[in-house]
């Protein structure tokens, strides 16, 4: 499927709300792992949306917390930071891992339909969830409506299946084994992968000041670490949950492989990672 067909894909907003329902626990165990790869989206992000003391950041599909935890930390005590997501489960973990940080409450809310005043945030931040709305449009519409007049939305989408080695890998070998559900699953995580799909997004609902530009890294790691388990049972959870334990090691066995002929003779595997950044300001007069 080509990046620009990947747009199109049809997305079934039950089956979506019930992969995330699912998909906490994996997210709360595996969060920590996963945190030195999520931070190199995390600070870019965080640099763009400039948050100040006192500020109000709306985090949209928080998920297991970042950048929400991060950014409490940026607003001072004079700020607020809520962080809410569609599913309550996958706040769970973030939850727990904030403790009694202030000021950061949690909520649940579906992006297309805010439960917020217009006007009401100074910020508001999406790592990584936009592309899992149907109705993205209405998102962006919704983010403009809450934002002030000269607030700042910062958006994280996943660029090119293709550069992103560990999910390129990984659902090659799950939709071997488990056809086109795991396929889907995937695929949906690069509908925004186009360069300027979220741009124009923004610009679509009014926003003005709209820049995308790509986070691209690639990490050196190494083959006889287990280094794909968070990532496949992040995305591929609640599909592998049920499998015979036969079935579970075939995977586990192919995943190694497919690795393994990405590795050099020193048995080092480089990973590429691209996300695309899209940043946007409310105009301050109509
Ligand atoms: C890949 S996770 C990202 C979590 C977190 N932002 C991060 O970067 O680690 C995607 C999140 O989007 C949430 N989500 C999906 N559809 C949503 C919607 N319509 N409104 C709000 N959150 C949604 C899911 O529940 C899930 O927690």
């Amino acid at each position: 499927m080509t990046d620009r067909a990947s747009q199109h894909i049809a997305i079934d907003p039950g089956r979506e709300r019930q992969r995330w329902d699912q998909s906490g626990p994996f997210w709360d165990r595996w969060a920590d792992a996963m945190a030195d790869p999520a931070d190199r989206i995390n600070r870019p992000l965080l640099e763009r949306l400039d948050l100040q003391p006192g500020h109000r950041l709306l985090d949209l599909a928080a998920g297991a917390g970042e950048p929400a935890l991060t950014a409490a930390s940026l607003v001072g005590p004079d700020g607020l930071v809520l962080a809410t997501d569609l599913a309550p489960a996958m706040l769970t973990g973030a939850r727990r891992r904030a403790g009694s940080t202030a000021p950061l409450v949690f909520g649940a809310a579906d992006m297309t339909r805010l439960p917020f005043a217009d006007a009401s945030m100074d910020r508001v931040s999406c790592r990584l969830g936009l592309m899992f709305v149907p109705d993205d449009r209405q998102a962006v519409e919704e983010m403009r409506r809450v934002l002030r007049p000269g607030g700042r939305a910062v958006v994280a989408v996943w660029g090119p299946r293709a550069d992103n080695t560990l999910f390129a890998e990984l659902g090659r070998v799950v939709a071997r084994h488990l056809g086109p559900d795991a396929d889907q699953a995937l695929e949906v995580l690069f509908r925004h992968a186009d360069p300027g799909r979220t741009a124009d997004l923004f610009r679509q609902a009014g926003f003005s000041d709209v820049s995308e530009t790509a986070v691209l890294t690639d990490a050196a790691t190494r083959l006889d670490r287990p280094f794909w388990r968070p990532a496949l049972e992040m995305v591929f959870g609640p599909l592998l949950q049920g499998l015979p334990m036969v079935i579970r090691q075939q995977i586990d066995t192919d995943i190694v492989r497919a690795f393994a002929r990405l590795a050099g003779s020193d048995g080092k595997i480089y990973l590429r990672m691209h996300a695309r950044l899209a940043a946007a300001i409310t105009p301050t007069s109509v």
